[in-house]
Order: C-alpha cells, then sequence, then structure tokens
C-alpha cells in the first residue's frame, strides 16, 4: 500500500489543503458521517444497471469479442460434468490464493459412495509475505516443501500420489493439467509467474523437493472446487460461488456458446472472474472516493475494481479508509487518528465481522478500536459499526447483482424462463460474515424473482471438489496412457523404415533373379512408356479397383479423349464362378457398346486387370492369386485374357479383340507418362496397394535381352509374406489379416492400402472399449461388425478443416455415442494408423527409386511417379507424408508425384496403341 498520508487524503479534499482555492463549506461531524455513509448506498436501479451491462460483457466474452476495457473474462475450465458421486480413490489437494497469504495442503479420500464421506485432512501454512511479493520460484519452493512438510505426518511412503491444485487467481487454462497465469490478482505479485504454465512451475519445484512422488494433474479455480464438492442436493449444483480475499463465481454453461472451445455439446463449466468487471457507465455512480484510493494504493491499481468492493482483501481496508477519515475531520473519535489507524491493512476482515457481530458487536468494536490506538465513545462506536455494515452491505448487494448476471445468463443459455438452481458458496466473508449471505440472498430474490436459488455452504473449502475433478483428470491421463501404448507400434521412426527400404530393396533384387522373394518382381512386356505419337480409338476394361469401367478412348494429335462407364461386380460374382465373373463383364462390354453405339466395332481392347498375373507377352495374363476383395474360383492358374475370350465366345454376339493386359500401376504409368515423359513408377494406393517401375531389361532375368527397359509390376502388396514384416505388425494386423479371404496374404497391402485401413482402425476402438478408455467402456453393437468403418471415414476425419463437432457426427451416423474426447481420440487413432501407411508405402517408393538411380548410375535421379487410388488422392495428409519420407530416405533422387486423373483405363488404351502400331510396322 501507499504512504500513510496518501491513504487519508481523498481525491476531493485535496483543494481543503490548498489555500488559494475556494473551500467548500465544512460539513459538521454528523453529517459528515452521514454523507460517507451515503456513499456507500446503492439503489435497486444501479444494481440492476450493473446486472444488465454485467449481463453483456459475459456474453461478449463468450462469443470471443473483446471489451476494449478488461471485463469480465469467461474463462473455460475444462470440467465438463457436475460430479456422478462415483469418483473413488485418495487425492492430495494444494490450495493456493483462496483465503489471504495462505496455502492449505489436504488429504482426500473419495469413497465412490454417495453419503458415506471421510473426514480429509488438511493443513494450513502461512505463505511469508517477502515470498507472496518475491520471485515465483521461490513461492512454488515454498509450496512444495509445505506438502512435503505436511506428507511427512502421513503414513503415504513412496506411493505415487495424484494432486490437485486449485489455484485461485485467472488463467488460460487448454486443458485440465495446463493453465497459464494472466495475472495476479488480491495480494499476490510474484515475479515471472504471469504467462507460465502454473502446473508446470509446481511440478518443477516438486521435482526440485524430490522428496515425494507427486504427480499434478488436475488444475481447478476455486469457484469450480466449490461448485464440484457441493453436496448433492434435490438436484446439481451448477453455480460456484466464492467470497474470500477475492470474488468470483463459476456455473456450468452451454459448451455451444463458449466460442473459445470447439465444441457443440454438452456443458462445460466457466470461471466468469468478475473481479475485474470495469463498465464506467455501471460502476463509476457507485464507487466512493474511499474506492479510488484503495485502488491507488494497491499492488494492481486500476484492474480488479469489482473485486475491490467485494472480495474480503478489501473490505477491512474500505472501513479502515473511512474511519481515518472521520477522525481526521474531527467526526470520530474526538478528532484523533493514531498510527495504527493510518496504517494500511490494520484493520481486517475478521475485526469488521467481530464489530457487526449482532449480540457481541459493540463490546468487539471497542476492543478492536482499542486495538488500534484509538479511544471510542458510545456515538463512536456506533458509527463505526454503522460504517462496517455500509461497506459489506454494500459489496453484499453488489455481489448479489453480479451473481443475479449469472443466473440470467443460464436462464438464457437453458431457455427456461424459471430456474431452479443451486449455488455452492464458500470463502470467509460467507464463512465469518452471516448479514453477508442474508443481504445477498435478499437481493438476489429481488433482482431475480423467477429465479428460485438455493444456496449450499461448501464444507470444507472446495478441497472435495478439487479431489473429484483430480479423480477425472487422473483416470482421463490413465486413459491416454494407454491410447499412447496402443498407438506406439504404429510410429515408426527413421531406423524402422530405413529398414523396411533395405529389405524392400533386397527382396527385388531377389524377385528379378527369380530366386525366393516376396516380391514377384513381374514383367509386364511394356518396354517403353508412350511417345506421342500413338493415334486410334480403343475400348479399355478397368477391373480390379473400387469401380469396374468399361471406356473408349480415342487418341489423335491433339489429345486423348475418354468416354466411360461405370458398372458395379456385386460381391457375389467377384466371390462367385469365374465364369460368372468374366459372363458379367462381357456383360457390361455390350452394354457399354449398345450405349456407346459400337455395337458390331471390333475395337483393340486394352485390359487393365489389377492383380498379379505371371505374362508372357502383352496379351496373356496368367493369374496367379486373387487380391482385395477377389475369389472367383477356376481363375488362378488361368490365362485372364483367355477366359475373357472365352467368355466373348459364350456371348457370341461380340467381337473383341483382346491386345493388351495391364496391371493398374502400369495403366497408371502410362496414362502419366502420356504427360510427363519422366513418368517411369507408377503406384496404387487405393483399395489395394502395388508399384511397378522401368528395369533395365539386364537385370530381368526371366526375359530374354540385355539391353532397354522392362516396367516390372512388383506386386508389393505381397512384401513380408515371408515373415520379413514380422516385427511391425501389431496385434491389430493379425487380427485384421486372419479375418481376410487371404489369410498370411498380402500382408504389406494389409498395412496400406483403404480396404484395410478401417479395418484396423475399428479392432483398435474395440481394444480400446474394452480397456475402458473409449465410449466408457461400452461396446457399441455397430463396431462389431466388419468392414462398417471405411476408410473414407479416415481421410474426413483427418481432414484439418473439420471441427470436432462434424468428427463426431460421422461417427455417430455409424451409430457411435460418444463425448468429444472420444472422437478426439478416434481421430488419433486414425492418424497413427493412416501416418503409418504413408510412411510405409513412402519406404517402398524410395526403395524404387533409389535402385533406379543405382540401375543408371546416377549421383541424382530426377523422376516421376505416376499415382492413382482413392486413398492417396482423397485422404488430406497421405501424400505428402509420403513425399516426406520418399525425402527423408532417398535424398538422392528428386521425385515428382503425379496424380493420375483419367484412370489406368487410359493408360492400358495407350498400352494397345503401342501394341498395334508396333504390329503394324512389323507386318510392314
Ligand atoms: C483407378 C484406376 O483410378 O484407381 C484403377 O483406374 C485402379 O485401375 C484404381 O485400380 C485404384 O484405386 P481404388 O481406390 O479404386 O482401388
Ligand atoms: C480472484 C481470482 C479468481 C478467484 C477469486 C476468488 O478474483 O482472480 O480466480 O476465483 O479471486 O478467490
Ligand atoms: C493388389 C493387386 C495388384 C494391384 C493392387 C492395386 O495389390 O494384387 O495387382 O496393382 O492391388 O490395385
Amino acid at each position: 500500500m501507499d504512504t500513510i498520508g496518501a491513504t487519508c487524503l481523498l481525491p476531493g479534499e485535496r483543494a481543503l489543503a490548498c489555500p488559494q482555492e475556494n473551500r467548500p463549506p465544512l460539513l459538521d461531524s454528523s453529517e459528515l458521517g452521514q454523507e460517507c455513509l451515503k456513499q456507500f448506498e446503492v439503489t435497486r436501479s444501479q444494481l440492476q444497471q450493473i446486472q444488465v451491462s454485467l449481463l453483456g460483457c459475459m456474453e461478449r466474452a463468450l462469443k470471443g469479442k473483446a471489451d476494449s476495457a478488461p471485463a469480465v473474462r469467461m474463462l473455460p475450465t475444462y470440467v465438463g460434468s457436475v460430479p456422478h458421486g462415483t469418483e473413488k480413490g485418495d487425492f492430495l489437494v494444494l490450495e493456493l490464493g483462496a483465503t489471504g497469504a495462505s496455502l492449505r495442503v489436504l488429504w482426500v479420500t473419495l469413497t465412490g459412495t454417495e453419503g458415506y464421506k471421510v473426514e480429509p485432512r488438511s493443513q494450513e501454512f502461512v505463505i511469508p509475505q517477502d515470498v507472496v511479493v518475491g520471485a515465483g520460484q521461490q513461492l512454488f519452493d515454498f509450496a512444495a516443501h509445505c506438502l512435503s512438510e505436511f506428507l511427512d505426518a502421513q503414513p503415504v511412503g513412496n506411493q505415487p500420489l495424484q494432486l490437485g491444485f486449485s489455484f485461485s487467481f485467472p488463467c488460460h487454462q487448454t486443458s485440465l493439467d495446463r493453465s497459464t497465469l494472466i495475472s495476479w490478482t488480491k495480494g499476490f505479485k510474484c515475479s515471472g509467474v504471469e504467462g507460465q504454465d502454473v502446473v508446470q512451475l509446481l511440478r518443477d519445484a516438486i521435482q526440485r523437493k524430490g522428496t515425494y512422488n507427486i504427480d499434478v494433474v488436475a488444475v481447478v479455480n476455486d469457484t469450480v472446487g466449490t461448485m464440484m464438492g457441493c453436496e448433492l442436493g434435490a438436484g446439481p449444483c451448477e453455480v460456484g460461488l466464492i467470497v474470500d480475499t477475492g470474488t468470483n463465481a463459476c456455473y456450468m454453461e452451454e459448451a455451444r456458446h463458449v466460442a473459445a472451445l470447439d465444441e457443440d455439446r454438452g456443458r462445460t463449466c466457466v470461471s466468469v472472474e468478475w473481479g475485474s468487471f470495469s463498465d464506467d457507465g455501471a460502476l463509476a455512480p457507485v464507487l466512493t472516493t474511499f474506492d479510488h484510493v484503495l485502488d491507488q494504493g494497491s499492488l494492481n491499481p486500476g484492474a480488479q475494481r469489482f473485486e475491490k468492493m467485494i472480495g474480503g482483501l478489501y473490505l477491512g481496508e474500505l472501513v479502515r479508509l473511512v474511519l481515518a477519515h472521520l477522525a481526521q475531520h474531527g467526526a470520530l473519535f474526538g478528532g484523533h487518528t493514531s498510527p495504527a489507524l493510518l496504517s494500511p491493512g490494520s484493520l481486517l476482515l475478521e475485526h469488521v465481522a467481530e464489530m457487526e457481530d449482532p449480540c457481541n458487536g459493540a463490546a468487539h468494536t471497542h476492543t478492536v478500536l482499542q486495538g488500534l490506538g484509538v479511544s471510542p465513545d458510545a456515538s463512536d462506536a456506533e458509527l463505526v459499526q454503522r460504517v462496517c455494515a455500509a461497506v459489506c452491505s454494500r459489496a453484499a448487494r453488489l455481489c448479489a447483482a453480479a451473481l443475479a448476471a449469472v443466473l440470467a445468463r443460464l436462464q438464457h443459455s437453458r431457455e427456461q424462463r424459471a430456474l431452479q438452481v443451486a449455488v455452492a458458496t464458500g470463502g470467509q466473508v460467507f464463512e465469518r460474515h452471516p448479514r453477508f449471505h442474508n443481504i445477498l440472498k435478499e437481493t438476489v430474490m429481488h433482482l431475480a424473482p423467477e429465479c428460485e436459488v438455493s444456496f449450499i455452504p461448501s464444507v470444507d473449502g472446495g478441497g472435495r471438489g478439487v479431489a473429484m475433478v483430480t479423480a477425472v483428470a487422473a483416470r482421463l491421463a490413465a486413459h491416454r496412457q494407454l491410447l499412447e501404448e496402443t498407438l506406439a507400434p504404429f510410429q515408426l521412426n527413421h531406423e524402422q523404415l530405413g529398414a523396411v527400404q533395405a529389405q524392400m530393396r533386397e527382396a527385388m533384387v531377389r524377385g528379378l533373379r527369380g530366386e525366393a522373394s516376396s516380391l514377384r518382381m513381374l514383367p509386364t512386356y511394356v518396354r517403353a512408356t508412350p511417345d506421342g505419337s500413338e493415334r486410334g480409338d480403343f475400348l479399355a476394361l478397368d477391373l480390379g479397383g473400387t469401380n469396374f469401367r468399361v471406356l473408349v478412348v480415342h487418341v489423335t494429335e491433339g489429345g486423348v479423349q475418354i468416354t466411360n462407364q461405370v458398372y458395379s461386380i456385386p460381391e457375389g460374382v467377384a466371390q462367385g464362378s469365374g465364369q460368372q465373373l468374366f459372363d458379367h463383364i462381357v456383360d457390361c462390354i455390350v452394354d457399354f457398346q449398345q450405349r456407346q453405339g459400337l455395337s458390331g466395332q471390333s475395337l483393340p481392347l486394352g485390359f487393365t486387370f489389377s492383380f498379379p498375373c505371371k505374362q508372357l507377352g502383352l496379351d496373356q495374363g496368367i493369374l496367379l492369386n486373387w487380391t482385395k476383395g477377389f475369389n472367383a474360383s477356376d481363375c488362378e492358374g488361368q490365362d485372364v485374357v483367355c477366359l475373357l475370350r472365352e467368355a466373348i465366345r459364350r456371348r457370341q454376339a461380340v467381337e473383341l479383340n483382346v491386345v493388351a493386359i495391364v496391371n493398374d500401376t502400369v495403366g497408371t504409368m502410362m496414362s502419366c507418362g502420356y504427360e510427363d515423359p519422366r513418368c517411369e513408377m507408377g503406384l496404387i494406393v487405393g483399395t489395394g496397394t502395388n508399384a511397378c517401375y522401368m528395369e533395365e531389361l539386364r537385370n530381368v532375368t526371366s526375359v530374354a535381352g540385355d539391353s532397354g527397359h522392362m516396367c516390372i509390376n512388383m506386386e508389393w502388396g505381397a512384401f513380408g509374406d515371408d515373415g520379413s514384416l514380422g516385427l511391425l505388425s501389431t496385434c491389430f494386423d493379425a487380427i485384421v489379416d486372419q479375418a481376410s479371404i487371404n489369410p498370411g496374404k498380402q500382408r504389406f497391402e494389409k498395412m496400406i492400402s483403404g480396404m484395410y485401413l478401417g479395418e484396423i482402425v475399428r479392432h483398435i476402438l474395440l481394444h480400446l472399449t474394452s480397456c475402458g478408455v473409449l465410449f466408457r467402456g461400452r461396446q457399441a453393437q455397430c463396431l462389431q461388425t466388419k468392414d462398417i468403418f471405411k476408410t473414407k471415414f479416415l481421410s474426413e476425419i483427418e481432414s484439418d478443416s473439420l471441427a470436432l463437432r462434424q468428427v463426431r457426427a460421422i461417427l455417430e451416423d455409424l451409430g457411435l455415442l460418444l463425448t468429444s474426447d472420444d472422437a478426439l481420440m478416434v481421430r488419433e487413432v486414425c492418424q497413427a494408423v493412416s501416418r503409418r501407411a504413408a510412411r510405409l508405402c513412402g519406404a517402398g517408393v524410395a526403395a524404387v527409386v533409389e535402385k533406379i538411380r543405382e540401375n543408371r548410375g546416377l549421383e541424382v535421379l530426377t523422376v516421376s511417379v505416376g499415382v492413382d487410388g482413392t486413398l492417396y488422392k482423397m485422404h488430406p495428409h497421405f501424400s505428402s507424408l509420403v513425399a516426406t519420407t520418399v525425402r527423408e530416405l532417398a535424398p538422392r533422387c528428386a521425385v515428382s508425384f503425379l496424380q493420375s486423373e483419367d484412370g489406368s483405363g487410359k493408360g492400358a488404351a495407350l498400352v494397345t496403341a503401342v501394341a498395334c502400331r508396333l504390329a503394324q510396322t512389323a507386318q510392314v
């Protein structure tokens, strides 16, 4: 506080001390008393104005619109629900900042049973004044010291302890255990703490002390502790009101109204921080000259003006200022003052409460005043008591106006005309000052007549509530740990990816040499990418991706025009008999020809067939095995072109000239190669995954010839089928593999491609539910259904532009009942699974481009990769993760990725065109 002189000289009085100026007429002593008392009167309309103005400030702050003057802050507290009463366990609670310069440590046992309560053990410590205004580290070290001292007397041993930190200052919270101090209030002013996470500061101090194993799991404001600890009455308690050293309230707001949160459901507790309310229009008429002096002498002049009229730290001081003023002007104590009376901080809230005591107030007043070194007569004592009453009534009435604003806000947000609400109250002003409570209650009744408010005093200063929040936070932290443990195997580091790249490279070499390898490295008989001289009209089929397509492709000098039609292949056909499948394909072709007016024409046909085929020429492909969702009988080991020709023959009416069979990777490479001659690799990440690239013919053992190139269909989906990916495979991969139609096969594909990622996610979600981490441990029926979690959900859920509420809507459409925390965790699961997929894919690409570079003996290779597939194209981050991984693992290759726009049917037509051109040339 300021100097003694200044505390007694009110702003309006400066003129009195100045002989040159006109002096206002001096009041007589009783008039002066009346005049001072009058200053503390607040009319009903002034209260209403405060209520309305505060409500306006609250609503603007909720919407995220900052007022020019610091108004109320409306800080989200990350407490989402009032207690269930089922919270259990032993918790340590540290309270700092609620009551004066003291610190309280409590040991709270929650039994999980309503009605049964274990009294908390607690100890209070006085914080030395030099610590209150000293360095931040000193304050937190003091707190850690008090914790240790308290625990030394408890039978706790070395067990890990969970601590809830009640920190009663305005903080920006970003989670239950992260909270940045905005500014000190009340009597605190430690350096280096504002702008810092107070949880971290406390954790650091506990670590420095090093005596106990304490984890700080939650931080709460005192209002929140009070609300959460409220004994459950008829209904839940949804407002917490503190009038202690300072004053503040919290309440349960509809989450959708809190702009700072991305949440549309449920309620969330908001700390109003009304102490900083400072609308001049509403407050100026009730501010007295004493308030100004008090403010100027405080540690935070200009701030917390509302709090300084209500909080217990200030009431005694306000009374003292009035008494000193009256004494100096002869209206009290015969005009005598005393050094104590003129000393800031000499009159405390407890003295005021004693003087106002309805039974022994008069006697107490004499004692208190004598303690201050002044000698009151009977009329002095009476006036002093009236001053106390005026200061405290004003505080109670102002507090009531603020509470009425909160109640009005609750009414608005609940859209209820009549509101029944329980308010948990706490703080020494309530405890020590029965009149305060009564006036507050009465005034609230007048200001909010349509609200039925029950006030429930907090029993143990909010310690139980803090423990409850801590219990919830501890549960969330345990869940987070389980989530992280579950997802850890999906996070592949540089070394692991490098090992995948190296293994892939070895498998490529062995496959090319015809040695045992999980990579078949199939020659495709495509020897060159298009040169632009191709011309003609072609039919194309595209079978094996999400859609079956029939196309007509016109290749002209001006470019390529495509007309295509998508047909479905019902699952029964894909997994029925081979004859049925190929008859269905021919039916679709016939339909297409009729629609396009192509019936009767025998156009050369290119067949994109996206399964592993052993080719002996361009128009011969023996299906080695089905992959993805296909399993038609009697096809494996057969030449697919023959199967198609037989079906054409069965159908008699059509004539088709099948010229080439190409894998989709090859079709994609050719299609992109038409635009970019540097395109020497094709990549598919869709239903399945695979790659092809241009290899030196001399390296391809099974094809004669030493010069030139040949496109190799790697069939990398099968990479790891020899067990080499075993270390990377998680239990979820094993489950998905076992439940597939080809267990043990396509292990790389099953970690990467669209057909499987949703299933991996679904199994992780089932596991997390069974651990109680998700969906409150309740297994949802819908999640039991195979393939319900489509890979397209991953793409949607991981989209950056999607708000959490939209993520939740997607999951709710599936039939899942979930909270926002659940939605966040599901998003993390999706991210982990798709990230691993993209990074593995990147390791594969790195192996291929490095091989091309080394084949050519280049220092640096510049190459393009043609890519197709729904996962690659639709997922928001997949493509960039692949590119980053390739840069990381193949730094000497400059790789550009070209997305195929027209599908691989165009590529198949181009392969056909090249073949026709070569055939014509040969004939000539
Ligand atoms: C298409 C190609 O665009 O992508 C197909 O034309 C290919 O040949 C497919 O199989 C791969 O993606 P998806 O997601 O359909 O399996
Ligand atoms: C001050 C603090 C606030 C606290 C209140 C009551 O206003 O800023 O956080 O709740 O005092 O202790
Ligand atoms: C599967 C097929 C492969 C195809 C890939 C992408 O892995 O076996 O031939 O290229 O899916 O569709």
